[in-house]
């Protein structure tokens, strides 16, 4: 996994210059999975597990991209941008697609990328790399973009470069995250507010399946579409509906239900969600972890049975460590079918859980369980050493 110092040496080796070197972090969620693009409000915070990029112009129009994680390397040019046949260029070359579909000027530019996120364990290694390029590119080319339209270029890079039409958390917490703070993102009006994470003995542990999330593209697409149905329907009856926010269980109960039951299931769960998460704030106010890890477990259980994008590995990892006193809170993170599980555990017994754990794991899956702590740190910045 590629260091910063591994990264600006592999930049200098290759293109005898000093890059611009940007660092740009995954995420985790706390709570509001699902909610973003319902356009309810999300929690999720910047980690210390990042995406690295050098970078630097040339005077040409080539675009060279050495991925050192993969040791694999991408070369187009500007003038004929299209879609790679492989998926990782894909990333950044949509992201210069956004950007020059804006009507911005570029050159060409040679980039060295890499990290310590792991890779689609849904700790949003996509978003960090996309973020990276669109800051990097936004700073070498003083375009000028805010970091808003950062998050948006991201976001827009995955719709039409890579196919999955995600919301916009992942994005916005990579570019605004802040050291020691939860971010509290209203989708509809995309404004946040930075919410202090209390200095606890808790830890913050995933646990990584070792499933690799390979249905979320299609999958993920179609959650997007049962929710929008649901919508739809609600939206033909009631006037003033214009989001899943808007929506009470009474008008589900009445206008969906009869109608669409896998609508009704998939919306059930986002209007439940947006309302746990409003909680979850109030709990963090209170400093009420215990509180707050329950309601983990009732997002996993919604996830798994309303929204069904969990899958038996992660049900195993949150119904295994419910019984654990040491465990306040689990559930699985992210678009789901694989990836990691979120964990909130007492500083002091996180590696009797885990070994246990690890066990247990082996043991029904014949699969090992790889386990990261996570600090929150700051969104993308540019970085010197
Ligand atoms: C992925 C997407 C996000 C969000 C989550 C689920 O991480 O990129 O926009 O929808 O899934 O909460």
């Amino acid at each position: 996994m590629g260091s910063l110092k591994t990264i600006l040496d592999l930049y200098k080796e290759k293109h005898n210059s000093e890059p611009l070197l940007i660092r740009s972090p995954g995420r985790v969620n706390i709570i509001g999975e699902h909610t973003d693009y319902n356009l309810g409000s999300v929690l999720p915070a910047a980690i210390n597990k990042y995406i690295f990029i050098a970078i630097g112009k040339r005077i040409d129009d080539e675009i060279n991209i050495y991925a050192a994680d993969y040791t694999d390397s991408y070369s187009g040019t500007l003038s004929s941008l299209e879609k790679a046949w492989k998926l990782w260029p894909n990333y950044i070359l949509g992201v210069i697609n956004e950007i020059k579909k804006d009507g911005k000027n570029l050159s060409g530019v040679n980039i060295v990328f890499g990290g310590d996120i792991p890779l689609a364990v849904g700790l949003s290694s996509s978003a960090a790399i996309t973020c990276a390029a669109a800051f990097a590119l936004n700073q070498l080319f003083a375009l000028g973009y805010s970091k808003l339209e950062l998050a948006k270029i991201g976001q827009m890079s995955e719709h039409n470069f890579v196919g999955v039409n995600c919301g916009l958390m992942d994005q916005y917490v990579s570019l605004f995250g802040k050291e020691g703070h939860l971010l509290k993102l209203n989708c509809r009006t995309n404004e946040h507010q930075y919410i202090p994470y209390p200095e606890n003995n808790i830890e913050i542990v995933l646990f990584d399946s070792n499933v690799k999330h390979h249905l979320v593209s299609s999958a993920y697409n179609e959650r997007r579409e049962e929710c929008q149905k649901g919508l739809d329907l609600v939206k033909a009856q009631v006037p003033g509906v214009t989001a899943l926010p808007d929506i009470t269980e009474e008008m589900l109960n009445k206008y969906v239900k009869p109608v669409d039951e896998i609508a009704y299931k998939r919306c059930l769960y986002v209007i439940q969600e947006i309302d746990r998460l409003e909680k979850v704030c109030k709990d963090l106010e209170s400093e009420d972890f215990e509180a707050l890890g329950q309601r983990l477990f009732e997002t996993h259980n919604g996830l798994q049975n309303l929204f069904e994008v969990s899958c038996d590995e992660c049900d195993f990892l949150v119904e295994t460590v419910k019984q654990d006193l040491n465990v306040l809170g689990a559930r699985m993170m992210g678009g789901g079918f694989g990836g990691c599980t979120i964990n909130l555990i007492y500083k002091e017994a996180v590696e009797q859980v885990t070994e246990k754990l690890r066990n247990e794991y082996k043991a029904k899956f014949n699969k090992d369980l790889k386990v990261y702590t996570a600090t929150i740190g700051n969104g993308t910045e540019e970085v010197k050493i």
